[in-house]
Parts: C-alpha cells; sequence; structure tokens
C-alpha cells in the first residue's frame, strides 16, 4: 500500500503537473458465502479485503474529466458538458465514464478533476476489481464535488453503470461491500432492501483466498444467462424474485420447471438459506458449521448453477481434503475461473498453503497464487 501511495503521488506529478489534493481507496471484496442470490434479491455474505483500487485527484477549473491509468498506462479525457460515450479500446475507462454519465443523470453537479488510478486488485481473478474502480471513482467525485450521496448510492451507480454501459447484468454484491465494508467484519447484506447486518469474523480465523489462475471465459454471456434463467423460474412461481421461494414451494412444484431451470432454481434458494445460517454460525464461532456450509455452497455452484471449472473443483478438493470440517472452503465470485476462498483456524493456513503448493501443479499444470487476507473498510479518503 505505501508503495502504491508512493508511486501514485509520482504519477499523479509527472501527468498533471502538480501535486494531487486528495488520495481515496476502494477495496476488492471475497464472498463468503451467497453466490449468485444477489440479483436474485436475496442474501450474500461479503467482506471487503486489504487489495484495493486507489485514485490521486485534484480538482480543475473547468469541465474536463482527465484520466490516467497507472496499470495500463494509458490516458483518456472527455467533457462533463457533452455526451460520455462507450470507449471502444479501453475498457478500464469505461467504469470510470459509466460512473460519471450516472452521476451526471442523477443531476449531481460535478466538476472537471484529474484523476489517476491505480491498484493492486487482481484482475479478472473474481475480486471485483472493476466494482472496485466504480465504487472509488464514486466515492472521489462524493468527496472532491461535496456530493450528497449516500454510500448505497454510490454502490448503485456502479451497479448501474455495469448493467446499462459495460452490460454486465451484475447485482449489488460488490459495489455494496466495497462501499460499505467494515474491518474485522462481513457483512450479511438483504439484496432486496441493501440492509447490512456486520457480523465480526472471530480473531482466530483467517481468510485465505487462493487464485487458480485459470483464465475467465465467456464470463459475462454465462452470467446474463444464469440470471435470465433465474427470472424464467421466478415467473413461473410468480413471484417477484427467486428470493420469495421457499424449498418447500419449490420441490411440491419442481416436476413442472424445465429441468435445467429447475437446477439453477434449487441452488439460488437453498444458497439463501445456507447464507444465513453461515452468517449465525460466523457470529458464534461455530467452525465446523460453517465447513458443512460452504462444501454444501461448492457443491451446488458446481451440479446445480455448473458455474465452477475443472481447476477450481481441484483446488476446492485439495484443501478440503487437507482441512476436514476444520474450517470451510468453497469457490468464490461469479464462476467460471477465479478463485477459492478458505476460511480456517491461523494455525492451519501454512498446512493450506503447502498442500496446495505441492498439489494443485501437477494436477493442473497452472500455479496458483496465494493471498492471506483481512477483512477491512470499505471506500473513503486516505
Ligand atoms: C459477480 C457479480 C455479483 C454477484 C456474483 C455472484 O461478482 O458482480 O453481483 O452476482 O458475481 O455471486
Amino acid at each position: 500500500m505505501v508503495n502504491l501511495l508512493k508511486s501514485i503521488s509520482l504519477v499523479f506529478k509527472e501527468k498533471f503537473k502538480h501535486k494531487h489534493t486528495h488520495i481515496i481507496q476502494a477495496p476488492g471484496r471475497v464472498n463468503l458465502i451467497g453466490e449468485h442470490t444477489d440479483y436474485n434479491n436475496g442474501f450474500v455474505l461479503p467482506c471487503a479485503i486489504d487489495f484495493q483500487v486507489i485514485v490521486a485527484a485534484s480538482v480543475r477549473g473547468d469541465n474536463i474529466i482527465s484520466l490516467f491509468s497507472a496499470n495500463y498506462n494509458q490516458a483518456d479525457e472527455f467533457d462533463l458538458s457533452e455526451r460520455i460515450d462507450f470507449h471502444e479500446t479501453m475498457m478500464w475507462a469505461n467504469y470510470i465514464r459509466g460512473v460519471v454519465q450516472r452521476l451526471v443523470m442523477l443531476g449531481y453537479k460535478l466538476k472537471g478533476i484529474n484523476i489517476v488510478v491505480s491498484g493492486n486488485v487482481p484482475q479478472g481473478a473474481g475480486l471485483s476489481s472493476s466494482a472496485a474502480l466504480e465504487v472509488a471513482i464514486g466515492q472521489t467525485f462524493k468527496t472532491l464535488c461535496d456530493l450528497d450521496i449516500t454510500q448505497d448510492q454510490i454502490a448503485l451507480c456502479g451497479q448501474q453503470a455495469e448493467n446499462v454501459f459495460v452490460g454486465c447484468n451484475c447485482g449489488i454484491m460488490d459495489q455494496l461491500i466495497s462501499a460499505k465494508g467494515e474491518e474485522g467484519h462481513a457483512l450479511l447484506i438483504d439484496c432486496r432492501t441493501l440492509e447490512t447486518k456486520s457480523v465480526p469474523i472471530p480473531d482466530d480465523l483467517s481468510i485465505v483466498i487462493v487464485n487458480s489462475n485459470k483464465t475467465r471465459g465467456l464470463v459475462d454471456s454465462e452470467y446474463n444467462t444464469r440470471r435470465k434463467q433465474c427470472e424464467q423460474a421466478a415467473v413461473h412461481f410468480g413471484v417477484k424474485a427467486l428470493r420469495d421461494v421457499t424449498l418447500k414451494q419449490f420441490t411440491q412444484r419442481e416436476h413442472e420447471l424445465d429441468p435445467v431451470i429447475a437446477m439453477r432454481a434449487r441452488h439460488v434458494i437453498t444458497e439463501n438459506t445456507r447464507t444465513k445460517q453461515a452468517a449465525k454460525a460466523l457470529k458464534l464461532g461455530h467452525i465446523k458449521k460453517i465447513s458443512q456450509l460452504m462444501a454444501l455452497s461448492h457443491i451446488s455452484m458446481r451440479d446445480d448453477f455448473e458455474i465452477t471449472v475443472k481447476e477450481i473443483d481441484i483446488l476446492v478438493d485439495i484443501i478440503k481434503d487437507k482441512i476436514g470440517n476444520q474450517g470451510g472452503v468453497r469457490m468464490t465470485g461469479g464462476g467460471f475461473g477465479g478463485c477459492v476462498v478458505v476460511l480456517v483456524p491461523s494455525e492451519i493456513v501454512n498446512g493450506v498453503i503447502s498442500a496446495v503448493h505441492s498439489q494443485y501443479q501437477s494436477q493442473t499444470g497452472l500455479n496458483e497464487s496465494i493471498y492471506v487476507c483481512q477483512a477491512r473498510n470499505g471506500s473513503g479518503p486516505i
């Protein structure tokens, strides 16, 4: 982090010939449990992590947003008083353009700003680097233009940018936890009301994220397909979202559904229950229960929602073999590659790391990356 701050300051000075006035950060996230439940108005249990997008910024005297990405070594510029269009080649710029467009549409009075973005959230790993960028930008405008905007609204702007401007129909989880995370806590989020409950992560537990380094393919199209299938199931049950269907109601009418739609719905309905149970178990430090719920969540993502890939299943098996019911392991995030999350007593972290190290590469030909994380606060000025 210290290095990131140093280098972003230098880059800002070099690009804009003056010193920034503000540094803003927004974290990535890891989801402990509750996958693909957010857009079904259900429950999720993520925490913000100590990998962040950071922004150095200062107000200009005009209507220009001047951007530089330190990670991509690319610049972009647009005028707040003109139409903000999709950038055909620089995808990173679209997350920013999308958020700014949304803020303008909502009537917020924005000022021209010089911005350098940088960060260390692994990209394409399912740890929400794009949501962190969106939230960092919302937070930057809130701070520099003194906007009367809540953290929920910043998150919603990020989600809208992604849905409408970028074209991925994601839910609210990633942006909300990036905007509202709490140090040492996971948040149980009700994605219908956006109400959050802080769940302390017991001091003796560690969060380990293992990146399969399997390139995520077809993510947006498969994601949007899953979402449509869930909506189709909700229509069948005559409810607003699958959150409103109980397991009993589902079992009674399961035979009426197309088998694939039934599998998708079963995942979401059972995952909502598991997520609420996991929040309780975490609060009470019932690690065996957490272990069981995370295992069931993974099986459900693998067999019913069909969003895991071979490499991820291998990782989960290696780790599960090692930890038994002393901790939990499951894939985290949207799926089709990415990371697994492990919640274990700190004294067995090294055992997990060496088990993965000695088996993953030989079984898959890929090398893992491992991040031992802490639950951190959501976005804000540094
Ligand atoms: C992605 C989306 C989230 C959520 C997860 C799956 O991260 O951005 O909204 O749907 O996938 O739980």
